[in-house]
């Protein structure tokens, strides 16, 4: 049962994540992905996971299947994607038919604060999905019990800093109509530079 304050698939489907905004979001941020860094960043990150090919990773909020894809192809591991919104996963299964990908990549209509497979995975693997999710402690929680023993958890977000905010970062947040979720205080890497020097050459972005 989601609490007050969580996305509902009916809201990111008719505002964050509207078909067209989806595809605006792709162009800005490479094939198939809808996080800093496309495929290249991805391929970094999932090299840190360091696993076995044939190894199940649960992708968690899997967007439009990027991370997916390149974990079958290049590391030959098996994935789960899950993802809340609708028009995301449309775009997203009609991408893991035209690769070809159907036997090592599967793709589902979920949220991720619902899953149901304990010690299952040996990786869940999240790319910029738990800003949207506001009970971290039932979101770590729920999570944990679906990695096997010794399982890995890698994921990457956005951050943001104390109050008061700036007026225009108040407003978007306000804007997305949803309670900040985000972390205030985390230890992190900053992806910042990387993600102006590879998503958006000449772009002079508002890195938040
Ligand atoms: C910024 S996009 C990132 C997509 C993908 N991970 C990528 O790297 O391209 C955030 C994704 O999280 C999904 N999402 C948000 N809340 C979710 C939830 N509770 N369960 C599953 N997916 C969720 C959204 O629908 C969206 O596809």
């Amino acid at each position: 049962m989601k609490q007050s304050g969580e996305v509902t698939q009916e809201f990111l489907d008719s505002a964050q994540y509207l078909s067209a905004s989806i595809l605006q979001y792709e162009a800005v941020y490479g094939e198939d992905f809808v996080s800093p860094g496309g495929s290249e960043m991805a391929v970094e990150l999932i090299e840190q996971l360091d696993l076995a090919p044939g190894s199940r990773v649960l992708d968690v909020g899997c967007g439009l299947g990027g991370s997916a894809f390149v974990m079958a192809r290049q590391f030959g591991l098996y994935v789960d994607g899950i993802d809340l919104s609708k028009n995301m996963l449309a775009l997203a299964s009609a991408k893991l038919s035209a690769y070809g990908l159907s036997d090592r990549v599967k793709l589902e209509w979920g949220d991720c604060l619902e899953l149901d497979r304990p010690e299952y995975y040996d990786a869940v693997y999240s790319r910029d999905v738990f800003l949207h999710i506001q009970d971290k402690k039932r979101l770590f929680s729920t999570l944990n019990t679906s990695l096997r023993p010794a399982g890995q958890l890698l994921f990457t977000d956005y951050c943001c800093g104390q109050k008061p905010w700036r007026e225009d970062f108040s407003a978007y947040v306000e804007d997305r109509g949803v309670l900040p979720a985000h972390f205030a205080r985390l230890y992190r890497a900053d992806f910042t530079g990387r993600f102006r020097a590879r998503c958006l050459p000449g772009f002079n972005a508002q890195v938040y």
